[in-house]
């Protein structure tokens, strides 16, 4: 149930991200007729700042993680949600655009903190099937948002504040349900030093064990803990410390978001009508629910074959569908079956992104650092990631006016690079402590003998 709680909030992220694809005609009609004839061009850039500012709210956000709980950041979501669902009250272009950025500020909190929760509750041999339900929420709530987007549900003139305005709902009952889930048992006993609670914590979310190994794990990790305390942000950028975790945690977002993922799901409609489809609003909706099914895929496969094996298999699969893409885009004149080749490679290339690349990124992070520098480190790598998805975001219109079918080569190189990067540079996390992870980046480092740089890490945090 604490699970199924905090993922709540992973929800109405995937929500927020598709909600805006569906209705954009109605929505930019509605704006010209609120701004009054003859101001058509203000349309256009108020729509994509009703887009784009939710990625810039995300952005700004995302290095607050640690800051506030999951309960707290609640609120913003709730005003965000009613602030689009009464847009027609006062100016409709202003607060949408209001309620997409706190909408967006809410989200860059909840993609940290999600995943930090659950990976902090989750036990040893099922934080990876667990640590993948934060994507398999987002892309439940992608697919919800494109099903409720289509013209007859409330992707319409009379519904689309509606449609909006319930992306804040599940927050509702979020904030219900949070009071009756256990605080995270290595927050209470590692930061906060309260052993009882950590132990009636662990009694609650285990149910009747002994409680004693886990808590004697933990101890382990606490006395690691005092020595390097909370790091802030800078000083987990200066540390060398921590450079190579810090290196592969910023890599695997940046070949999430640089796999192109995204300009199929902000564009999949026009690239499917490019490709030939006759019905593409349809043909999106099998992205969302092929999506869907292969991060159910990626759940139950995630704990027994290793994070680093689905990761490459993914990004290698990502990289072969990009080339059949083009090769599909680019023949698509001279043979009208080429359209099924460009189809059927847009379906595998969202099916590999799920096995591996799209979840794995999101939880990896609080599993390759120990609690001192895990907020710094979610709050960077959600900084990396929500900047790139905005980069794709504005650039790819640009980049396919450039380059035209060739366009999904540049993934395809992208896609290369990472792959042998994860294949040299990657460890599996699979079934390990957190003691023992640290351990593994420890060995290739040349650690000073007096520790005198965790010394200074420790006085410039307390400063
Ligand atoms: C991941 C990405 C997000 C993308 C989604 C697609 O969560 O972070 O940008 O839209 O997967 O399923």
């Amino acid at each position: 149930m604490a699970v199924f709680t905090a993922a709540l909030g992973s929800l109405q992220f995937g929500y927020s991200l598709g909600v805006i694809n569906a209705p954009q005609t109605v929505i930019e009609k509605h704006y010209a007729r609120s701004l009054g004839a003859g101001q058509h061009p203000s349309v256009v850039i108020y729509w994509s700042l009703s887009v784009a500012i939710f990625s810039i709210g995300g952005m700004l956000s995302s290095f607050l993680v640690g800051v506030k709980g999951m309960l707290m950041i609640n609120v913003l979501s709730v005003a965000a949600g009613l602030m689009m669902g009464l847009c027609n009250m006062w100016k409709p272009h202003i607060m949408v655009i209001a309620g997409r950025a706190l909408m967006g500020f809410y989200c860059g909190l909840t993609s940290g903190l999600v995943p930090m929760y659950i990976g902090e509750i989750a036990p040893k041999a099922y934080r990876g099937a667990l640590g993948a339900l934060h994507q398999l929420a987002i892309v439940v709530g992608i697919l919800l948002s494109q099903v409720v987007g289509l013209d007859f549900v409330l992707g319409n003139e009379n519904m689309w504040p509606l449609l909006l305005g319930l992306s804040g709902a599940p927050a509702v009952l979020q904030t219900f349900l949070l009071p009756l889930c256990p605080e995270s048992p290595r927050y209470l006993y590692i930061l906060l030093g309260k052993e009882q609670e950590a132990r009636r914590s662990l009694l609650r979310l285990k149910g009747a064990y002994d409680p004693t190994p886990d808590l004697e794990e933990m101890k382990r990790e606490k006395d690691e803990a005092d020595k390097e305390p909370r790091i802030s942000i800078l000083s987990l950028i200066c540390s060398s410390v921590y450079r190579q975790q810090l290196f592969v945690a910023l890599m695997m977002h940046l070949s999430q978001q640089f796999s192109g993922i995204n300009a199929i799901f902000y564009y999949s409609t026009a690239i499917f009508g490019r490709a030939g489809v006759s019905q593409p609003v349809y043909a999106t909706i099998g992205v969302g629910v092929i999506n869907t099914v292969f991060t159910l895929v990626s759940v139950a496969l995630v704990d027994k074959t290793g994070r680093r094996t689905l990761t490459l298999v993914g990004l290698a699969g990502m990289c072969c569908c990009a080339i059949a893409m083009t090769v599909g885009l680019k023949f698509l004149n001279d043979y009208s079956w080429m359209s099924y080749v460009s189809m059927a490679a847009i379906f595998l290339f969202v099916s590999f992104f799920e096995i591996g690349p799209g979840p794995i990124p999101w939880f990896i992070v609080a599993e390759l650092f120990s609690q001192g520098p895990r907020p710094a480190a979610i709050a960077l790598a959600g900084c990396c990631n929500w900047t790139s998805n905005f980069i794709i975001g504005m650039t790819f219109p640009y980049i396919q006016a450039w380059l035209d079918c060739y366009v999904f080569i540049l993934f395809a190189g992208l896609l290369l690079v990472f792959t042998v990067f994860i294949y040299f540079r990657v460890p599996e996390t699979k079934g390990k402590s957190f003691e023992e992870i640290a351990a593994v980046f420890q060995k290739g480092r040349k650690v000073p003998k007096d520790n005198t740089e965790l010394q200074q890490l420790k006085s410039s945090s307390e400063a």
